[in-house]
Formats: C-alpha cells, structure tokens, sequence
C-alpha cells in the first residue's frame, strides 16, 4: 500500500445500524488521535440507500454526544475498492460479501472490524436491526474499542 492520507470505508448490511455507528466512533477516535482520514460508511445492500440512520442508532450516537442524523447510506460501489485504503466489515458475511465483490485492482487492505482487537480476532458484531436498545449499546461499545485500536494500528503505520 503506497504511503499517503488513510481512507477508511466502514461496511455493513444496511448501512443504517453498525456502519455509521462504526463511522461515528472512527471519526471521533481520529479526530482526538489527530489522524487525518477520509471516512465514509456504506452497505452491501441498497435497500436503504439515500436513508438517515436507523433512530436506535442515531440515538446511541447522540449519547455519546455525536449527531449522526446527517449521515445517508449508500451501497458499496466497485470504485471504493480503489478509493479506499481500508474497507472495514462489521460481520463475516460483510466480509464474505465484500471479497466477492472486491475487482482484480483491489488496493484495498479488507477486514473485520474486530480483527483489528486483541483477543477478538474473527469476531463478527451482531446485527442489533431486529434487536432492542440494549443490543445498539453493545453494538457501539463494539464500534468503539474497534475504533480505537484502528486508529492507533493506521496512526502506528503512517
Ligand atoms: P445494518 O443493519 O446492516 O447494521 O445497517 C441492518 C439494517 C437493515 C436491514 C438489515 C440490517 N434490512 O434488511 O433492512
């Protein structure tokens, strides 16, 4: 990977629970780390493309004191696997999914969010769409630590 500014991809399946949840901690981890980064989020699927965040999610982010409200999904496209120096998945069907459909000139580095935290390599975070408030939480505590050992793994390589 050629050296220069990091861009980072958060995936899930919606791009409307785990992703921008993911997003949202990247981008608060980086900003206090002083990474500079692109950062975006997007789905596998479409279904919900141009939406805001699911409110379950859009509420965990503003208890932590983050608006996500503004955020829209949007499906994967082949040009992020050229785009972006990491694409990030939040489960191992992502990550399936991701590298069926990564081009032969793939740059990207793809991997699972949690591989990235010692101890829970290969962990996928559980999709909290049909769960209840207390799976959003855990789904953010998730994005965080994985966050955070993200960025200091890109800051580290820099
Ligand atoms: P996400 O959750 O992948 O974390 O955004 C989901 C949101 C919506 C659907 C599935 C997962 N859905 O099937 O509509």
């Amino acid at each position: 990977m050629s050296p220069g500014r990091p861009a980072v991809l958060f995936v899930c399946l919606g791009n409307i629970c785990r992703s921008p949840l993911a997003e949202a901690a990247f981008r608060f981890e980086a900003e206090k780390a002083g990474l500079d980064a692109e950062i975006d989020s997007a789905g596998t699927g479409g279904w919900h493309a141009g939406d805001p965040p699911d409110p379950r999610a859009q509420a965990t982010a503003l208890a932590a004191g983050i608006d996500i409200s503004r955020y829209a999904a949007r499906k994967v496209v082949p040009a992020d696997f050229r785009r972006f120096t990491h694409i990030v998945a939040m489960d191992s069907q992502n990550l399936a999914d991701l590298r069926a459909m990564a081009p032969a000139d793939c740059g990207a580095h793809i991997a699972m969010l949690l591989d990235h935290v010692p101890g829970r390599e290969g962990a996928s975070i559980a999709d909290p769409y049909y769960g209840g408030e207390e799976n959003f939480r855990d789904t953010w505590e998730d994005a965080v630590v994985g966050a955070r050992a993200l960025v200091r793994i890109i800051s580290d390589g820099q």
